[in-house]
């Protein structure tokens, strides 16, 4: 059977037996207690928690469905034989329909039945029970007794390794029942009837049970894997799913080694599908991992000496391959974004590598210090002198992120006083980690929420005060008149353009005089010591889209600011005028 094939039988098979089939979301999830998509229950968590309705959505209890996932942790495993980081998961569903006795037949009835695989070559395990969750004496029994797998195929284990919930997260949880065939796991059925509540101090496994209103069922098999084993061939990359980008691979960059191969092909194929669904290359989150993969192959055709254009190619090949089930791949934006990240990583590399080559050692410090300026994540910097990082391990080199983090907020509570508040600059206030990021955030739109001020309204605009808090900015300027409806929407769209465009915002110490003579904004109101530090958005300070004299702090790229909206113009006092505006 062709992948194509398998995918069909899937779907058909379950919509026979009751489900609606839901197309796969989004590989950016609504969901805020994880980064990307990993499993196919995410988007229906709603359903268990009984906030939403099945029956009212999908016209059924139960669904089906083919999911996009993608799993970080897999990054760096990427290059063997079985891992990847974007694969599809199949998973049937039930909320308060069915429960084992169904769940079970059915996923049975599918691999021997519709698949056609051997009984003989299948066997399962099942919860043994620990702490307060019993033994799954009845899913043995539908096991042994009504399907007949005989007593020494069916194992059972504890937590560790029968048991699903959300890692570290709140969610749906509860025990399972794995099947595989010739000892290799093929499929994980859940039986969700917890909701487990993270409770940080309890520990992982020691979280906090709470029945679930909606219990029900939750499958998911990894595709790739299944068709591995149907297919009969030795990895995924042998398989229909990937032999064609393999081959052209291997046509067009000769010089690279199979590991090689294979992580682009890997790569190349995760990062369509995350540009797909929006992903933009970023220095934080998920717009972080995509720059990380699509900075790996860049880095690997620098090393390699290939110079055959990867992009264009792996993109017809996936949307040729994949353009039927998620027609979001064939967007020609997708393109766009990858040439674009190619030639901000093109200069970074260029200074990245001439600052490497003035090094005899690099120490963890020295990367963390390369990666701040160039850009340089530290996997390339060990990929492209790995006898200089020899002694410098990943763990290392985030001791080094975190101290550089730890350093800069005790500066910031040190510098105004603390207070219990953990920043207060009596422009910004944040009480906690998650409003420092969000006023940072509004404080670098406030710098360049000014200055498209001035470029759409002239020069006579000039800040008269700020207030920055983690809901809004708001921001005072000395302007003669209300704003049309028109100059309003032109600055919301300079900004988001200048967001867009994901300029480095850099801050240099200078003589403060000096720093006047380059135009430098400042604030009138306020006294500024003999050398100040001005920040500007953009590659030069001649350049910059925006410079103001300022003590920070500000995000390290535009694109992290994400996307700004005005809320409202108003008059405070003669010829001053007031903005309050938000980013999302
Ligand atoms: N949520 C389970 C898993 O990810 C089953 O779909 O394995």
């Amino acid at each position: 059977m062709s992948s194509e094939e398998i995918r069909k039988s899937f779907l058909k098979f379950f919509q026979e037996n009751g489900h609606a089939a839901v197309p796969s979301s989004s590989l950016l999830p609504d969901d805020p207690s994880v980064l990307l998509t990993t499993a196919g229950m995410q988007q229906f968590k709603k359903y268990f928690t009984g906030e939403l309705d099945s029956e009212k959505d999908f016209g059924s209890k139960n669904t089906c469905s083919i999911q996009k996932c993608f799993r970080t942790s897999d990054i760096e495993e990427t290059g063997d034989k079985t891992h990847l980081t974007f694969f599809e998961m199949l998973g049937n569903f039930s909320f308060g329909g069915y429960l084992k006795k169904e769940a079970i037949h059915f996923a049975y009835e599918y691999l021997t039945g519709v698949l056609g695989i051997n009984r003989e070559r299948i066997t399962v395990t099942v919860f043994s029970g620990e702490g307060s969750v019993p033994y799954d004496q009845e899913a043995y029994d539908i096991w042994h007794k009504e399907i007949g797998i005989p007593a020494d195929k069916i194992s059972k284990h504890g937590r560790s390794d029968n048991f699903w919930g959300p890692t570290g997260n709140e969610g749906p949880c509860g025990p399972t029942t794995e099947i595989y065939v010739d000892g290799v796991e093929v499929w994980n059925l859940v039986f969700n009837m917890y909701y487990q509540k993270s409770d940080p101090s309890a520990g992982s496994g020691q979280a906090k049970l709470e029945l679930l209103k909606t219990p029900g069922v939750d499958t998911g098999m990894g595709f790739e894997r299944l068709v591995v084993m149907l297919q009969g061939v030795e990895s995924v990359y042998d398989s229909d799913i990937f032999a064609d980008l393999i081959k052209k691979i291997n046509e067009v960059a000769p010089e690279l080694k199979e590991r090689e191969v294979r992580i682009f092909a890997d790569h190349l194929r995760s990062s369509i599908f995350l540009i797909a669904d929006g992903v933009r290359p970023s220095n934080k989150e998920a717009g972080y991992i995509l720059r990380r993969l699509l900075r790996r192959i860049l880095a690997y055709q620098v090393i390699y000496d290939v110079h055959a254009d990867l992009f264009p190619i792996a993109h017809e090949f996936v949307k040729e391959k994949f353009g039927k089930i998620y027609p979001e791949v064939k967007d020609s934006k997708i393109m766009e974004v990858m040439i674009a990240e190619k030639s901000k990583f093109e200069r970074a590399i260029a200074n990245g590598i001439s600052a490497v080559k003035k090094y005899e050692k690099i120490s963890a410090a020295e990367a963390f210090s390369i990666y701040e300026t160039f850009g340089l994540p530290f996997e390339l910097v060990q990929e492209l002198a790995p006898e200089k990082v020899a002694g410098v391990s990943r763990e290392d080199f985030q001791k080094e992120f975190k101290k550089h983090q730890e350093i800069s907020r005790a500066g910031a509570e040190k510098k105004f006083g603390g207070h219990g508040l953990l920043l207060d600059t009596g422009e910004l206030k944040a009480k906690d980690e998650v409003e420092l990021k969000k006023v940072t955030r509004l404080h670098t739109a406030t710098h360049l929420l000014q200055a498209a001020l001035r470029r759409v309204l002239g020069n006579e605009v000039s800040q008269k005060g700020s207030d920055i808090t983690a809901e809004r900015t708001r921001f005072d300027f000395a302007f003669s008149r209300k704003l049309t409806t028109d100059e309003v929407q032109k600055v919301e769209d300079m900004v988001n353009d200048i967001v867009e465009k994901d300029l480095p915002m850099n801050c240099v110490k200078m003589d403060k005089d000096e720093a006047k003579q380059t135009g430098a904004l400042f604030f009138f109101k306020e006294k500024y010591p003999d050398e100040v530090n001005v920040y500007f958005a953009g590659h030069s300070l001649d350049e910059a889209f925006s410079k103001e004299f300022c003590g920070g702090p500000h995000v390290t790229h535009t694109a992290e600011v994400g996307k700004f909206k005005i809320l409202k113009d108003e008059a405070v006092g003669a010829g001053t005028r007031r903005i309050r505006a938000t980013v999302r």
